[in-house]
């Protein structure tokens, strides 16, 4: 078989989706079930008919465009990722994997490939957490990791439910439907730009993932006292942010502490009430988004967390309140799927290096139902969720020929 990669198509098709965005250019926005949204899935779902492939929405809007084998009963080989995109991110993350994915895909039909399995793309609905407070919806309810009714509860800072959201998408049936069964793929392999300087540092063209990071967020309220900026005098003061402000510097140091270069924390999010010059901040908001290769690791800063916040909440007579949103497991990637994906890099004379993914990804929730595995290209110093996160071509052009090397191997 000949696989040729049209990387110049391939490049104008990740352009293009670029422009869907509510971001001016080269920043990309675009939030699950906005306007943009919509447009951008319902482009994508053109470009997947364009290539000849069956297309299915479920309720929570992942979507699935199949090329089906010549044993369409057989379990199907998937390959996918996201299109959604944070505020003010880049044109990549997610994107490779779908549009490389779907390129693949052509270059398998064109090399005149004939797949026994199935093959299929699937775009999973909302990986990032921006509107509803957590990551890759949709494969936590395909993978059974979140119920639907958790689901149907989660609201965005609006008020709307995802219920109510996804309904007005015109998404239809009920969210109890979207879980798959456990021998529904045959194996899933995901195509993503690392997120991290590695590659790019060891000039090595693709990573072989094997680990996942375990995630965990958590939403923070500090309730103090407001007043007047100018009548309450220091000492009589609770001031919600200085309590907020000392405990995100303990989270940092208690992350710098691990010991791990794999512990990752950051406070990104941060609300201040009543947010004016001249008062006191009586109420902040603020978000924990810890990462750890090791659980065990990951769940003992989770416990300072909680000491250090004890003691900040007495010292500044403050209220604190932890919401926890999510605290997963890492995912173990599959053994026999990764060394197909090194031989399939052999194959095309591209070094290959295993890596850890400290970002987390549509496949950790895969990989509690599928073989799951990963395929990492170079992005230009590692940026990612910003307006200059690049990928070249060329880095692209190679993740997507193995890819397309591993789909034709599994799906034989
Ligand atoms: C995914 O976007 C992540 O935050 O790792
Ligand atoms: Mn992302
Ligand atoms: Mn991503």
């Amino acid at each position: 078989m000949k696989l040729e990669v049209d990387r110049g198509r391939l490049s104008k098709e990740i352009d293009e989706l670029a422009l869907i965005s509510d971001a001016e250019g080269p920043a990309v926005t675009r939030i699950v079930f906005t306007p943009t949204d919509l447009r951008a899935r319902s482009w994508l779902i053109a470009r997947c008919e364009e290539a000849g492939l069956a297309v299915r929405q479920d309720p929570i809007g992942n979507i699935f465009a199949r090329w089906t084998g010549s044993e369409p009963s057989a379990p199907a080989v998937g390959t996918g990722s996201h299109i959604d995109a944070i505020p003010n991110s880049g044109k990549y993350d997610g994107v490779v994997g779908v549009l490389g994915g779907l390129e693949a895909i052509r270059a398998l039909r064109r090399g005149g490939f004939e797949p026994r399995r199935s093959i299929e793309l699937l775009v999973f609905t909302s990986e990032e957490p921006t509107r509803f407070g957590i990551g890759c919806l949709g494969s936590r309810l395909l993978s059974g990791a979140m119920s639907a009714e958790a689901a149907r509860n989660l609201k965005d800072k609006e008020g709307v439910s995802l219920e109510e959201a996804r309904q007005t998408a015109g998404l239809k049936g009920q969210l109890e439907e979207v879980r798959l069964g456990k021998g529904y793929y045959k194996g899933f392999v995901e195509l993503h730009i690392e997120q991290g300087p590695l590659l790019e540092q060891q000039r090595i063209p693709l990573g072989i993932v094997t680990q996942i990071a375990a995630p965990a967020t958590l939403r923070m309220t500090v309730e103090g006292a407001g007043g007047h900026a100018g009548g309450v005098l220091m000492p009589d003061r609770k001031d919600a942010l200085c309590a907020a402000a000392e405990l995100i510097l303990a989270i940092e140091s208690l992350a710098k502490a691990s010991g791990a270069k794999d512990t990752v924390a950051t406070v990104g999010i941060c609300d201040v009430f009543p947010g004016a010059v001249n008062s006191i901040p009586s109420r902040v908001r603020f978000t924990v988004d810890l990462r750890d290769i090791s659980l065990a690791r990951r769940d003992s800063i989770l416990r300072k967390i909680e000491g250090s916040l004890q003691s900040v909440s007495a010292e500044r007579q403050v209220s604190i309140q932890t919401e926890q949103l999510n605290a997963d497991a890492p995912g173990e990637c599959d053994r026999a799927i990764v060394e197909v994906l090194s031989q399939s890099c052999k194959k095309h004379q591209l070094m290959s290096i295993p890596m850890v993914s400290r970002a987390y990804h549509d496949s950790l929730f895969m990989s509690h139902i599928v073989p799951a595995a990963m395929l990492f290209i170079p992005c230009r110093n590692g940026y990612s969720h910003r307006p200059d996160e690049y990928a070249a071509p060329t880095d692209i052009e190679r993740g997507v020929s193995a890819l397309a090397e591993t789909l034709a191997t599994l799906a034989s």
